[in-house]
């Protein structure tokens, strides 16, 4: 087992586990180098570059595990949609119509995307930590279908669930099977833990969620029961939803830090906190990294927690900041800290 695999299964461990969201990115020199050669899909389509790319901040920063270089967007080209990055997905052409819906097609877990499962090999032969392997869920993947790329409110996408909920739970219902065989795919190939983000999540009532969200997280959840790998979740802005993210099937949920560990942690009873540096915090002077990663290490003491920051660091972070973050982590120890506070 391993430091990061304790903690998702629940286990308050001596120091906490630590890796980064985004922590292969361009705040990394050797990253930017890559590509300068390469297009984005490029990268990800050669599994011995994805696999290197993977292994940059493990071998940088020693984080305790290493996140699969993908994107959420992924899967979707073999439905038929023609994705490109500008940094962000932009989708050629939206899909507005029940009949784009339906015409979308379901390949087999094996032809959604096989340099996937040739890259996560690579990574399990050379990586010294447990990889995540990890997805967009249905509705954040639905959100940059219907809306056609990134945007500041997402009205069109919020309409269309108003206009036409049928067709939307068709296409939610089609990428949780996409979605099912996709993270099937990655733990047969060697993932040894499925992060399922659904970043846009958060834009929604309660209400809403319970309709067009939490059913179909759930049914991928449960789908990846059989493989007994720990299950991650993470909404982010989605502090009014975590009663019904409590009841979803994972093993761990990552909060953002708009609120602290502690006062969040009685609402997700039994699940493994993952958080919740701001990434912001990174951009600060390196004695405000101290003092905040410490903040975030005792309001986690209550529990198993993984140490991450509450979402993607931020492309100007300098990498000798992250590595001092991560050192402070390593150098905490969360058993001495306990005692102190039950004293
Ligand atoms: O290191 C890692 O975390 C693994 C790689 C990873 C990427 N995207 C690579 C990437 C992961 C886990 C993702 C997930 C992802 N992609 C999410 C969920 C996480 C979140 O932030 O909420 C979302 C919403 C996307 C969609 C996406 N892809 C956006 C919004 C962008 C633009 C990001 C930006 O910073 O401008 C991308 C492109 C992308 N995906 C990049 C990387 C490294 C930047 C591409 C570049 O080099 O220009």
């Amino acid at each position: 087992m391993s430091l990061f695999l304790d903690a998702a299964w629940g286990k308050f461990t001596e120091r906490a586990p630590v890796w980064m969201m985004r922590q292969a990115g361009r705040y990394l020199p050797e990253y930017r180098a890559i590509k300068e050669h390469l297009s984005f899909w490029e990268m990800c389509r050669t599994p011995e570059v994805a696999c290197a790319i993977t292994l940059q901040p493990v071998k940088r920063l020693g984080v305790d595990a290493a996140i699969l270089f993908q994107d959420i967007m992924t899967p979707l080209p073999s439905m038929g949609i023609d994705i490109q990055f500008n940094p962000g997905p932009v989708i050629e052409s939206p899909l507005r119509s029940s009949a784009q819906i339906e015409a979308l097609r379901l390949s087999e877990k094996t032809e959604i995307a096989p340099f996937v499962a040739e890259a996560i090999k690579l990574i399990r032969q050379e990586s010294p930590v447990p990889l995540i392997g990890f997805g967009g869920a249905p509705l954040t993947l639905a959100t940059y279908l219907i809306q056609g790329g990134g945007s500041k409110d997402y009205a069109e996408f919020r309409q269309f669930l108003r206009y036409a909920p049928e067709a939307a739970h068709a296409l939610l219902d089609k990428l949780t099977v996409l979605s099912i065989r996709y993270l099937s795919m990655q733990v047969e190939a060697g993932a040894q833990a499925i992060q399922l983000f659904d970043s846009w999540a958060g834009l929604h009532s309660a209400g809403m969620y319970a309709q067009f969200a939490r059913p179909y997280n759930q049914r991928i959840f449960e789908a990846l029961a059989v493989y007994k790998i720990p299950r991650i979740y993470i909404a982010v802005e989605a502090a009014h939803l975590y009663p019904e993210i409590n009841q979803l099937n994972c093993e761990v949920v990552s909060i953002d830090w708009r609120l602290p560990i502690d006062q969040v942690r009685p609402q997700l009873a039994g699940k493994t906190i993952q958080g919740n540096l701001d990434p912001a915090i990174l951009l600060a002077p390196k004695e405000v990294i101290s003092t905040e990663t410490k903040r975030v290490l005792r309001e986690g003491l209550g529990g198993a927690h993984i140490f991450n920051l509450g979402h993607g660091i931020f492309r100007q972070t300098d990498p000798n900041h992250a590595k001092h973050m991560i050192e402070t982590v390593k150098s905490f120890d969360r058993t001495k800290a306990r005692e102190l506070v039950l004293r």
